[in-house]
């Protein structure tokens, strides 16, 4: 392994824009190189974690009022960063995340209307605000990325199973939050086939490689 100085990356969009398939193609290029490469995702990644995933995506009993689910993503990012994501970053490793805080800024904060300020202080309290180097920002058309989900043919969970209007929130909310911080998002456009939009997402991340 070459020594190189620790990214993280993370992958965010809406259900089925390719999140899982460009984080996994975008580990394999990186470790071409000789780069050590954690691939992990949230809500889950460490024990702990993924127990409050199964919480979130099959919540037990009447499914969770917005705030305690606002609590259960942060405390599941809590344990995720504190057991995974530093230990990997502080021995120079890069970390490829597949959803991280924007996920809860655009779902939780916009489209469950909770509001981007207390989503973001439950990071600030939880993971001491840890940011990406670069959110790479998966979007497409609506009906395309829902026809690819079609297609895997997977149950949906309790929040893919949440009505159009709160997935077009969800994209509207994404959307305004890269608008905002342009150095810190890259938009990808996820139609075309898994190469040619991997071939985007290195592009997005060459000034980041050694
Ligand atoms: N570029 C692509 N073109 C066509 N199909 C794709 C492409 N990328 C991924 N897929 C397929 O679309 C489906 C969704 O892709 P993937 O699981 O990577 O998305 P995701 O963003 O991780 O979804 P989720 O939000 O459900 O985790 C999968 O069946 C995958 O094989
Ligand atoms: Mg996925």
């Amino acid at each position: 392994m070459t020594a190189t100085r620790s990214r993280f990356i993370a992958f965010e969009g809406g259900e089925g824009a390719g999140k899982s398939t460009q984080a996994r193609l975008l580990a394999e290029a990186l470790r071409a190189r000789g780069i050590e490469v954690v691939v992990t995702r949230e809500p889950g990644g460490t024990p702990g974690a993924e127990a409050i995933r199964a919480l979130l995506l099959t919540p037990p009993g009447d499914g969770w009022p917005p705030h305690a689910e606002a609590l259960l993503f942060a405390a599941a990012r809590a344990d995720h960063v504190a057991h995974l994501i530093r230990p990997a970053l502080a021995r120079g490793a890069w970390v490829v995340c597949d959803r991280f805080v924007d996920s809860s800024r655009a779902y939780q904060g916009g489209a469950g209307g909770l509001g981007d300020d207390a989503i973001t202080a439950l990071h600030a309290f939880g993971s001491d605000g840890i940011r990406p180097d670069r959110v790479i920002l998966l979007e497409g058309d609506e009906t395309a990325l829902a026809g690819r989900l079609a297609a895997r043919g997977q149950a949906a969970d309790a929040i893919e199973g949440r009505p159009a209007e709160y997935h077009r929130a969800v994209a509207a909310a994404f959307r305004a939050l890269a608008e905002a911080a342009p150095d810190e998002f890259a938009r990808i456009e996820a139609l075309g086939d898994p190469q040619e939009v991997h071939a985007r997402v290195l592009a997005a991340i060459a000034d980041l490689l050694p």
